[in-house]
């Protein structure tokens, strides 16, 4: 005989929260909404039986409301309205699963206004907005959720607010933007071209709305700031990130790092030093066989460095419905276990206590130092000497120089992997060979990072 979960677990557990279900009021039924929605239905049993309470959806915010009344049922009002969602009274709590900054900002803030505790995977609203956003939050008592924002299937903000709560963090970096990495992984692997390979993405439900966000590194750079405030108890520092994209990496680089025994990926670092934070989003050289090179498709992977936990790893699936659906109910549940708490009890938003946060500075980018590779464009390959003398004048030191043999059909590429520098060092480096006889054309410059171990 079939047992509803719902009306099982309640008759076993009788208690007065798990009388009454968390009410949820969505915003956006698009991708994520409905995943959440499918999850939700397809696993109440499991999510009751966690939460001590039914999540039961009651009123849905969509701008297609004959789609919407498809994903959803009869059983669960429709509106085009998302501010009659934000102040509706039979909701506990609202999911902000539509996107953007601008009128989400106004739906949030409006939720908060009215009470509800928010749940949203909307990175780029906290990157920008969400120094107000949270602010409101604690003056309200409530709380917002945010695990959907980074890295979706990925408990990262758990991990780092809680699991590693001992820790004095020391950096975090990884593959945080699960679009640009597909694209990079078939650029690589199956030769396919960069339009191609974003249009699957696209296709496959990977990519933001506006894809730039993806490729130009904007929705890694939100992710980022996010970690770096919950790893140092720093605000949330998004403008000041240094940001580049994949949209400018060739192909001939990738392969020239790839003879070099490194991968090239997309990666976002937040390092703390004496002296402030690095905050950075750039396609980088990792070496081959370290554990993030091994993160390929749409897949994410996050590092962690506390002091006392040693290095820490995440891996997950980056993008998608579901797996993104499964971080906004696991902040459903969160929510639905706050009945009865007060606020200063609660895992503070950042992690750390809001009196506790602390404003880091950013440093500025041609201060960060690290280590360069260098391809630079020759009409013979006996020009490598000249390049290495240019760089020792130029006070660049150098670990290894050798002939690009990778694509015979292009001219000579002499490639240099330098030690440790400036940015500012670089930045003169390609200056001086950007006006020197001997470099034929453009020289391309890349970040290595091997000293995340
Ligand atoms: N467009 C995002 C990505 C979705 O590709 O990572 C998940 O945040």
């Amino acid at each position: 005989m079939y047992r509803d979960p719902v009306q099982s677990f309640q008759s076993e557990h009788p208690s007065p929260a798990s009388l009454r279900p968390l009410r949820v009021g969505m915003i956006g039924i698009g991708t994520v909404g409905a995943g959440t929605f499918r999850v939700l239905r397809r696993n109440q049993g499991e999510i009751l039986a966690r939460a001590g309470r039914g999540i039961e959806i009651v009123i849905v915010a969509a701008r297609n409301l004959g789609r919407a009344a498809e994903i959803v049922g009869e059983r669960v009002e429709l509106t085009d309205d998302p501010l009659r969602v934000a102040s509706h009274p039979d909701v506990d709590v609202v999911v902000e699963v539509a996107g953007g900054t601008g009128p989400a900002r106004d739906w949030v803030l409006a939720a908060i206004a009215h009470g509800k505790h928010v749940v949203t995977a909307n990175k780029a609203l906290l990157a920008v907005h969400g120094a107000e956003i949270l602010e409101a939050a604690h003056q309200q008592g409530v709380a917002v959720a945010y695990e959907g924002a980074v890295a979706v299937s990925i408990p990262i903000v758990k991990a780092l607010r809680e699991g590693l709560a001992a820790n004095r963090i020391e950096w975090v970096a990884g593959i945080i933007n699960g679009t640009s990495n597909f694209i990079l992984s078939k650029m690589r692997d199956e030769a396919l071209d960069f339009e191609t390979a974003l249009a699957e993405a696209q296709a496959l439900g990977y990519a933001e709305a506006d894809p730039a966000f993806d490729v130009e590194g904007t929705d890694a750079a939100h992710k980022l700031a996010l970690l770096a405030a919950n790893a140092f108890g720093m605000p949330i520092r998004f403008a000041d990130a240094q940001v580049e994209g994949i949209t400018s990496l060739s192909r001939l680089d990738v392969a020239c790092a790839g003879q070099l025994g490194f991968s090239v990926k997309l990666l976002g670092i937040a390092r703390r030093h004496a002296h402030g934070v690095e905050l950075r989003v750039q396609p980088a050289l990792l070496p081959a066989t370290h554990m993030l090179a091994q993160v390929h498709g749409s897949m994410n992977g996050v590092m962690v460095k506390g002091d006392a936990a040693g290095l820490t790893m995440y891996y997950g699936a980056g993008a998608g419905s579901e797996q993104t659906a499964s971080a906004v109910i696991a902040d459903l549940v969160d929510v639905a276990r706050l009945d009865g708490t007060l606020a200063a009890q609660r895992v503070p938003h950042l992690g750390f206590q809001a009196h506790a946060v602390r404003d880091l500075p950013v440093i500025r980018r041609t201060d960060v130092r690290g280590a360069y590779y260098l391809r630079v464009p020759v009409s013979d390959v006996d020009q490598a000497d000249a390049v290495e003398a240019l760089l020792a004048t130029l006070q660049v030191p150098v670990r290894r120089v050798e002939v690009a043999t990778v694509q015979p059909d292009v001219c000579a590429q002499i490639l240099v992997l330098t030690d440790v520098v400036k940015q500012s060092d670089m930045d003169r480096v390609v200056q001086a060979l950007h006006t020197h006889p001997m470099a034929t054309g453009p020289v391309a410059t890349l970040r290595v990072e091997d000293w995340m171990a």
